[in-house]
């Protein structure tokens, strides 16, 4: 039967939601411009116009409204938690800008080296990613982190990420999810997981990510829902059994790996799928996806910290899945996302 009131809810509730990021969007730039620090960075590639931006914005929130409708999810509201609460967020990522900023000016990505948690982690990861404070080691930057990403995405990371609930509920028609198991490989801040677990109640649910910061803020986020079991440890060495998950997700990781590591994540990834198992992963568009945006993707690096960005943006992912064993099901683009769907032989 169609949800034709949830998805009256959904979009009502994501129009909203895209109205307060974008004017947080423009207040930050504003506030970019007004302390001098504005990118200067002209990329020699084609950039969409806003308005074709905003056009492919609203697409997304139209299908993520049309999934609701046809009960692949349920109507979803993201920013769970007291709204006052979420206010602080906002005020404090304000506070933080000039620091970022002037990390960017100086290209000093060295926060997070400083951090007591940097011990025992990959150099590759001990860094300032987007110039965050503490790159991905402090309990300030897990705080900030949503605030800070739904502000870059005018409140499309969200949305983005719920694309993934499509080949989901596609792979869970008949099965019983009591008896699934999903890992999310680097599970941030936990907002995926929560988008799980309001779709499916029973299903046995697993968070792995190298920051106990972020799952620190995983286990907030989840509050009041059945919880998730979460994982401190590295995708590329996940203590995770073999032919264990029926379902992995990656969203929004492999731009932030090296290219040799994100090989070592995508075996890891084929590992502990069962054969059958799905594979969904989600991240930034790559050249060549929608060609009149490169010019955005050659700008994002010089915009934030993105050591491995250049390197993703060209990668041959089609590649790298079906090298270790993950068969192609389908790929599609979703404003700034890819979303790819592999299978396990
Ligand atoms: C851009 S965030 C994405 C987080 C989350 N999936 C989301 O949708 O917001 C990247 C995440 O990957 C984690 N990460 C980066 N490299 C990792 C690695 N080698 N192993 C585990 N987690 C890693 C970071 O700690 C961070 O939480």
């Amino acid at each position: 039967m169609s949800n034709t009131v949830g998805m009256a809810t959904q979009l009502a509730g994501q129009t909203l939601r895209f109205g307060f990021y974008y004017g947080l969007n423009r207040l930050t730039s504003w506030r970019t411009d007004q302390l001098g620090q504005a990118s200067r960075y002209q990329p020699s590639r084609p950039v969409p116009s806003l308005q074709e931006l905003l056009a492919d914005h609203a697409q997304l929130l139209l299908s993520d409204a049309l999934a609701v409708r046809d009960g692949l999810y349920p109507p979803m509201e993201d920013e769970a938690g007291a709204p006052l609460g979420h206010l602080f967020r906002v005020r404090q990522m304000l506070a933080d800008l000039p620091g970022a900023l002037s990390r960017r000016a100086t290209a000093d990505a060295s926060t997070a080296k400083a951090e007591p948690a940097a011990t025992g982690v990959p150099d590759y990861y001990a860094q300032d990613f987007h110039f965050q404070t503490g790159g991905y080691l402090s309990e300030g930057s897990a705080r900030l982190y949503d605030v800070q990403v739904e502000t870059l995405f005018m409140g499309a990371a969200a949305p983005m990420r719920r694309t993934a609930l499509t080949p989901i509920a596609e792979f869970m028609r008949g099965r019983d999810q009591r008896t699934v198991t999903l890992v999310d490989v680097a599970c941030g801040t936990g907002r995926f997981l929560r988008q799980v677990r309001l779709a499916y109640p029973a299903m046995s649910l697993k968070g792995v990510d190298l920051s106990q910061a972020y799952l620190e803020e995983t286990r907030k986020h989840m509050r009041g829902l059945r919880g998730a079991e979460l994982i401190e440890a590295a995708a590329e060495a996940m203590p995770i059994a073999d032919a264990s998950a029926d379902i992995v997700t990656s969203i929004f990781l492999y731009h932030e790996l090296p290219p040799e590591v994100r090989r070592q994540v995508t075996g890891e990834i084929a590992r502990v799928l069962k054969p059958g198992g799905l594979f969904v992963f989600v991240d930034s568009l790559q050249m060549g996806d929608k060609p009149g945006w490169d010019g955005l993707l050659e700008g994002f690096p010089h915009r934030f910290h993105e050591p491995y960005y250049r390197s993703y943006a060209i990668d041959d992912l089609e590649a790298m899945f079906a090298d270790a064993g993950l068969a192609p099901q389908s790929t599609s683009t979703h404003y700034l996302a890819k979303l790819m769907v592999r299978h396990k032989a």
